[in-house]
């Protein structure tokens, strides 16, 4: 269970003893490639041209905001976009910075992946620089708080772990997932990646207060460029955007574009920096109270995307693997369904072909369902004919898994990586942003927090309550120095956007948090998956546009309507799905 849709399969990584030396050196072949060794890290944000029209920064930020004799420091891979016009021109819509999520989604790829996209869905009155970085500990920001020493063993430990089944499977699965979080917690503990010299360690200091620290900063940094190209006066150094007495300067403000995880940074910059929000446009909500204590409130909606799935599928008729002319209503559909499951339970499928042999077990069953509803438009045709192959005893039920099979194009380390398959950081920033559980340190604590969410989410508790698995037995040196658990509430105008129904942040979310910050609104749309930006149809993006050119919100509660559905007509050509980087 991921806040950024596929990361969930993902696992890690590791970098670091001297984070430098440990920067990717080249990128698989389909993904343009940045040596971004060749930027000396600065305290000036200073650009250098890279990836064909971009251009990259490497920050230096303090390690810890909270003591400044500590010596030691991190970089922060910054990426932008320019607008279409100079700084100058009075329609330049000043730097809009996007995050895609995770933990531990990287903001260079994200931006390599939809910038372009968003500054032309955006273009209008106003002409937008994208920014974006990967937050510290993430990708190209140094050093790194991956633990695995490459992407190949990381992939290696999260399929052993997949293979033991759910965590509501057996006692047996439990106790060995539990087992490989505590082996994976020892590993994060004991790597020289992300340690410094003097016993600091990155994990120490990962938390979302200090990914919404690193941004003010990035906002600062942003306005002293601006007025440097703008040819107004230009502050000297990292005290550049405070004035004289030291209080920030409020003429920094922030815009911000944050979806899943990225809305937590979103709701904790607003709620520490309220003074420095310009614009905020949050999409696919957490509840930031909820992921700051257990994080419990998230797959509330999958049962009801379950049976939009049979739905649709019976409404769809011949565009659904899994429907037959003689079904009288979606049960017919769900039947079938049913059927798949429990003969999979009893003997896991034998599916073979095209170089691969492999089972296929109601556990996976299970996640795959949890990961189509993430994107139905794209995934719940794979995913019926994957069912209509098991359910007619097929022996190639294999395209659903296809982007998760092992091949030789696929398997090795910067592959893996970019595919960002699995972040230990993610670990590392979500058990930093909770409670320490550390310290309840054995199985009985855990196993009532599991038992909770099974009985309340039958088909998806299981997979949900993995996420905080790992937190119980992180260990207590990699503890954070400092978060921020609230209270979320501020006066700041923000814009929440969310799906009618969402797999992974419910739409009850939005509207919980927009109560929270005075003056907000929510925007829903009437579509199903995880993220309501991409694909966003045009209403999304016209009110999306209208509050950042001016500041205009919806009504709250509005609702924009979506195109098309799952097993349905053309989508049309208007929607834009990212491209690079799927999350
Ligand atoms: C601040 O950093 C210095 C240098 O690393 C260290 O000696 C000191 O203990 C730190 N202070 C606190 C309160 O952590
Ligand atoms: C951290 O950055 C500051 C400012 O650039 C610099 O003065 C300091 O030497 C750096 N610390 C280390 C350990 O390199
Ligand atoms: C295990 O944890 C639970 C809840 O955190 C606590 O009540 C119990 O005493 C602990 N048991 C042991 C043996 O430490
Ligand atoms: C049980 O889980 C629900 C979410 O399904 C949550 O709201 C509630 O607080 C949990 N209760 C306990 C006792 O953990
Ligand atoms: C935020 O909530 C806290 C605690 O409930 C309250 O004391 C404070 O006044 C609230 N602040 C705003 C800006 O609403």
């Amino acid at each position: 269970m991921m806040l950024l849709s596929f990361t969930s399969l993902l696992i890690s990584t590791c970098y670091g003893l001297v984070p430098d030396a440990y920067l990717p050196k080249r990128a698989p072949p389909d993904i343009p490639w940045f040596d971004w060794h060749r930027i000396q890290p600065s305290q000036a944000l200073a650009y250098h041209d890279c990836y064909n029209g971009f251009q990259c920064a490497r920050l230096t930020l303090p390690l810890d905001w909270h003591n400044s004799s500590n010596p030691n420091n991190i970089s922060l891979a910054v990426i932008r976009l320019p607008a279409t016009v100079p700084a100058d021109d009075p329609s330049h819509g000043g730097s809009i910075i996007i995050n895609p999520g995770g933990p531990g989604g990287p903001g260079t790829l994200y931006a390599l992946g939809v910038a372009r996209d968003l500054q032309r869905l955006l273009d209008g009155e106003k002409h937008y620089e994208i920014v974006s970085f990967d937050p510290r500990g993430v990708f190209m920001s140094t050093p790194s708080a991956y633990c695995f020493d490459n992407f190949v063993e990381a992939e290696i430990w999260w399929r052993e772990k997949r293979a033991a089944g759910n965590l509501d499977s057996s006692e047996a699965a439990l106790r060995y997932h539990w087992a490989m979080e505590e082996a994976r917690g020892e590993l994060c503990a004991s790597t020289g990646s992300g340690a410094f010299g003097n016993g600091d360690n990155v994990r120490n200091h990962l938390s979302t207060a200090y990914v919404a620290r690193d941004m003010l900063e990035l906002v600062y940094k942003l306005e002293e460029n601006k007025r440097g190209e703008t040819g107004g006066e230009r502050p000297l150094d990292v005290q550049q955007a405070m004035t004289a007495q030291g209080m920030p300067d409020h003429s920094a403000q922030l815009q911000y574009i944050g979806g899943s995880y990225g809305t937590f940074i979103g709701q904790t910059f607003a709620a520490m920096y309220p003074e420095h929000v310009g614009r905020m446009i949050l999409d696919s909500n957490l509840d930031a109270d909820n992921w700051v204590s257990l994080y419990e409130a998230s797959v509330d909606d999958h049962e009801a995307i379950r049976d939009y799935f049979f739905k649709r599928c019976f409404a769809g008729g011949t565009k659904c693997a899994l429907w037959r002319p003689e079904d009288r209503s979606p049960q017919d559909v769900r039947t079938r369904y049913d059927v798949v499951y429990a003969s999979v339970k009893e003997n896991p499928a034998v599916v073979s072909g095209q170089g691969h042999a492999k089972v296929v077990t109601s556990d996976e069953l299970q996640w795959a369902f949890l990961m189509a509803s993430y994107q139905p438009l794209r995934l719940f045709n794979v995913f019926a004919e994957m069912l209509n192959e098991l359910y007619t005893g097929g022996h190639t039920a294999l395209p659903f898994w296809q982007h998760v099979l092992p091949t030789g194009n696929t398997f090795y380390d910067e592959v893996l990586e970019y595919l960002i398959r699995g972040a230990d950081v993610t670990t590392a920033i979500h058990c930093s942003d909770g409670p320490d559980l550390s310290g309840s340190g054995n199985l009985t604590g855990y196993q009532s927090y599991l038992a909770n969410l099974t009985s309340g989410f039958p088909n998806a508790g299981a997979l949900q309550a993995e996420f905080k698995l790992p937190c119980w037995s992180w260990p207590d040196n990699l503890r954070t120095k400092w978060r921020f658990d609230g209270p979320f509430n501020a006066s700041v105008p923000i814009l929440f956007v969310n799906n009618r129904l969402d797999t992974a942040t419910p739409l009850k979310n939005a509207m919980k948090m927009a109560e929270q910050f005075e003056g907000s609104a929510v925007l829903v749309q009437d579509n199903v998956g995880h993220g309501a930006l991409w694909p966003a149809g045009q209403c999304v993006w016209d009110w999306v546009k209208s509050y950042l050119d001016d500041g205009t919100l919806p009504p709250s509660g509005t609702v924009c309507g979506f195109p098309c559905e799952a097993f349905g007509g053309d989508c049309g050509d208007g929607l834009v799905t990212e491209a690079l980087v799927r999350f």
